[in-house]
């Protein structure tokens, strides 16, 4: 059985990869379909690519030109056969490599593939990879050739319990290679990661101080590396440590800040041997301070939304600089400065866009419903699923909070698994906040009480306390908001991480009819008002910017496999509601 879990052989992170130099492996793809996973039929195995050589020959799969598969994209929506397909799907590419290099290695890399992926080459299997929103490597330096190379990859969308997310969830399943492919080549000594932030310390300095990590990969690493910021003059010797990675700081004067309003990113030139890698990073602090969330140093109140890394106009997962131009560009007409991504790692293209537009972003990865929290597997894969995440979108100015969970019930071996998680994301990253979604006390969204109340062990571990609150849709009706308090034990300050409800567009009634525009507008109003009167509410992510496919959603002639929580039609037509939260944010 091609799937079972073997240990993974070691996929490497290469960082920023858009600035390398690399081979494009996009395009279309043929498949072969694997429903039971088998990976082939009576001892020919797909990954083999084998043909007949005679007419004896027997072979029982077949890349055909006619069964192609556009990558990146996930399958369901490209074949009608495969809308809710989930099992494999085997993806082959052949390639000439004419300028292939002896001296330099060559690194298959996949920006995501949903769920697991088996990853193949010229018949040989390098390894596999789990969790499909994060990016992977795995390296073909002794493998490729001038001619008829063939990167045949599995993918399996089917998840189970031990899986993160698990079985259930409110988003479609979009499978398959959902982001680019592409072929890097690199010195034998290169540059794999690279980490920049900014002091805390020094940020009040007039000599401010970056601090950062060079991790190079190779048998014979350099002794000396360089760091150009070319903006600020620094040309600045590194001291390469033999093992691991090296740290460093640089001093700089006159730095301008990255924030909101002046997005700032330099020029970065990072040089370690052979190898060189630029990149555009801005420089900013974020922290809290009693209730209040400080971007350098300056109280600030986030307004944002919620979103899923899907383009309702193409039915599909954002892959590209278009897609993440149509959602920010939705998300700045709202008025927002803040976005929170769910429930998983977006495209990377969003969020370098997002650094560039001065866009803050709160990533996550899907904990959420259903995860088998006392199974050590599932905590394992966990903590490499977020050190992917923050490994990627480390040196992002505009992401500011890693999240660790959506909506879970406070047991005990839930606890205890989410402290570990809060340690492992802040030992990796302790220059930006920890949060997690969380409900109250009382649970029941539309609960009799008046005062909603939050005391779950796990606010402990945050810095955030952010809340999940759907009072008016899954429970109760608008008119109920204003009589609501909130309160909790803990002096942290507060974001509404979720609340709404559904309408479809175009379909118009009195504010108390459910579904129509009136109904979500009213219910935007009277929430608005429930949560501005918090103290130390600092910020709110409305569920969600635009409607989403999603298979839990299957109401005839209203939902049709849609949420209709958002404030964008699939259509991208505006509802009514979209104006109310745009007027409330131009107020804020
Ligand atoms: C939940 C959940 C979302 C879901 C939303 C909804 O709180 O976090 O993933 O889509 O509510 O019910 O629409």
């Amino acid at each position: 059985m091609i799937w079972t879990l073997v240990p993974q052989a070691q996929n490497t992170f290469i960082s920023n990869t858009e600035n390398r130099t690399f081979t494009n492996l996009n395009g279309k793809w043929n498949y072969v379909l694997d429903p039971y996973m088998t990976g082939g039929m009576g001892g020919r195995a797909i990954m083999d690519n084998y043909e007949p050589t005679d007419k004896t020959g027997r072979v029982e799969y077949g890349f055909t030109p006619d069964r192609t598969l556009y990558v990146p994209g996930g399958w369901n929506t490209q074949k009608p056969e495969l809308a809710y397909f989930e099992a494999a799907i085997w993806y082959r590419k052949t390639f000439d490599k004419p300028d292939f290099d002896a001296s330099k290695r060559y690194f298959v890399y996949i920006g995501a593939a949903n769920q697991t992926a088996t990853v193949t080459f010229n018949g040989k299997e390098l390894g596999k990879h789990e969790g499909g929103y994060t990016p992977f490597s795995f390296e073909v330096t002794d493998l490729i050739k001038k001619q008829d190379n063939f990167l045949i990859i599995g993918v399996n969308n089917q998840r189970d319990a031990s899986d993160i997310p698990a079985k259930v969830h409110d988003w479609y399943n979009h499978g398959g290679i959902t982001r680019d492919v592409r072929l890097i080549e690199v010195p034998k000594n290169f540059i794999n990661n690279y980490f920049l932030s900014l002091d805390r310390e020094s940020l009040n300095k007039k000599t401010k101080t970056i601090k950062g990590k060079l991790e190079l990969a190779g048998n014979s690493l350099p002794e000396n590396a360089q760091i150009l910021i070319p903006e600020l003059q620094i040309e600045q010797n590194i001291a390469v440590k033999p093992k691991g990675a090296t740290a460093f700081e640089v001093t700089v004067k006159n730095l301008k800040l990255w924030s909101p309003d002046s997005p700032k990113l330099y020029d970065i030139i990072i040089k370690a041997g052979d190898d060189e890698i630029r990149d555009q990073i801005g420089f900013r602090t974020v922290e809290t301070k009693g209730k209040e969330i400080l971007l350098n140093g300056e109280p600030i109140f986030l307004k944002g939304i919620c979103l899923h890394d899907e383009n309702p106009l193409r039915k599909d997962r954002g892959n590209s600089i278009e897609d993440a131009q149509l959602l920010l560009g939705w998300a700045q007409e709202l008025g927002c400065n803040f976005i929170r991504l769910a429930h998983y790692p977006h495209q990377e293209k969003l969020v370098r866009l997002a650094d560039k537009l001065g866009i803050l972003l709160w990533e996550e990865l899907p904990l959420y419903w259903g995860i088998q929290w006392e199974n050590p597997e599932v905590l394992k894969k966990a903590k490499e699923q977020y050190t992917e995440l923050i490994y990627r979108d480390y040196n992002r100015a505009s992401s500011i909070v890693w999240s660790i969970a959506n909506e879970t019930a406070p047991i005990p071996s839930r606890n205890e698994f989410l402290s570990e998680m809060a340690d492992h994301v802040r030992s990796l990253d302790p220059t930006r906040l920890i949060s997690a979604a969380i409900k109250k006390d009382q649970e029941l969204d539309g609960h009799p009480d008046s005062v909603y109340t939050y005391n779950d062990p796990l606010i402990e571990k945050l810095d955030i306390l952010s809340i999940n609150e759907y009072l008016g849709w899954y429970g109760g009706l608008p008119d109920q908001c204003r009589t609501k308090s909130f309160t909790s034990g803990f002096e942290k300050p507060i974001i509404i991480s979720e609340f709404g409800g559904g309408a479809l567009q175009g379909f118009h009634g009195d504010k108390l009819t459910r579904w129509s525009e009136e109904f979500q507008a009213y219910l935007y109003e009277e929430s608005i008002a429930m949560f501005d009167k918090i103290d130390g509410m600092v910020g709110m992510t409305p569920w969600i910017l635009v409607d989403f496919m999603s298979p839990l959603r299957q109401l005839p002639g209203v939902q049709d496999g849609w949420n209709r929580k958002g404030l964008i039609s699939e259509k991208g037509v505006k509802k009514k509601a979209f104006y109310v939260l745009k007027d409330y944010y131009s107020k804020k």
